[in-house]
C-alpha cells in the first residue's frame, strides 16, 4: 500500500528545510540562491502571500540547483496550482479527509501535516510514511515524537513550528525525524533589506546543525 512517491530522496542528505514567506516576487530568486549558497537547497515556499505562486515560478525557472517545495497547500485546487508553478514536493499544515485523498492522488511527493496519533493513522492507511508534524512545539514537541516512535514505528517526520537553532539538534538526533523545517533562517527584516549575505550566513549555520 506504500507506493506513494517519497519526499526523503529529494533531501539528498539535507536535514534543515527553510520555510519561506515571500511578499515580493523580486526577492524569490536571490533568496533561493542565497539559501543554496549556504547549503540549504531544499526549500518550502508557503502559499501565504499574493506573490507566492509567481515567486515559485521564478525559482523553478531560474534556480535549477534548488529543490522547490510548496507549502501551506490547503485545497485540492492549490495542488494543481503548485504543480503548475514547479513544485517538486507539496507540504500541508494538516490533513482534511478531502486533502488526504487529493494529495495521495497528486503523484508528487507530499509531506502531509499531522499533529495527533489518529491523524497519523489515517495518513498511514492512505500509504503515507513521511509526515510533517505541525505545529511541532505547541503540539508536544520532541517528547511527542519520541512517544509515537514505538507504536507508529514506520513513520518518519519533518517537524516544523517553533523550531530554531536552540532545539533543532535535539530533534535531528531522534531516529524517526528526517529533517526539521522553520522560518528562523530568513528573518523578515533581512529579506526586506535585501541582505542576502546575512541569509547565506544563517543558512550555513542551519545546515551545520544537521551534520
Ligand atoms: C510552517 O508552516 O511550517 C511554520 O509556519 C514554520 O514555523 P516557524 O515559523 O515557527 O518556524
Amino acid at each position: 500500500m506504500s507506493s506513494l512517491p517519497l519526499f526523503s530522496p529529494l533531501l539528498r542528505g539535507a536535514r534543515v528545510v527553510p520555510v519561506l514567506t515571500i511578499e515580493h516576487v523580486e526577492h524569490a530568486v536571490p533568496l533561493a540562491r542565497a539559501l543554496a549558497a549556504g547549503g540549504l537547497d531544499v526549500i518550502e515556499v508557503t502559499l501565504r502571500t499574493e506573490a507566492a505562486l509567481r515567486a515559485c515560478e521564478a525559482i523553478a525557472a531560474q534556480c535549477p540547483e534548488v529543490v522547490l517545495g510548496i507549502g501551506t497547500v490547503l485545497t485540492p485546487a492549490q495542488i494543481g496550482e503548485a504543480r503548475d508553478a514547479g513544485a517538486r514536493f507539496l507540504v500541508t499544515p494538516g490533513t482534511s479527509a478531502r486533502m488526504a485523498r487529493a494529495t495521495a492522488e497528486s503523484g508528487l511527493p507530499v509531506l502531509p501535516g499531522a499533529a495527533t496519533v489518529s491523524e497519523m493513522l489515517t495518513l498511514m492507511e492512505l500509504g503515507f510514511r513521511e509526515l510533517k508534524f505541525f505545529p511541532a512545539e505547541a503540539a508536544g514537541g520532541l517528547d511527542y515524537l519520541k512517544s509515537v516512535a514505538g507504536p507508529l514505528a514506520e513513520l518518519r517526520f519533518c517537524p516544523t513550528g517553533g523550531i530554531g537553532p536552540q532545539n533543532a539538534p535535539a530533534y535531528l538526533a531522534q531516529k524517526n525525524i528526517l529533517c526539521v523545517g522553520g522560518s528562523w533562517i530568513v528573518p523578515k527584516a533581512a529579506l526586506e533589506a535585501g541582505d542576502f549575505a546575512a541569509i547565506t550566513w544563517l543558512a550555513a549555520e542551519a545546515a551545520a546543525l544537521g551534520r
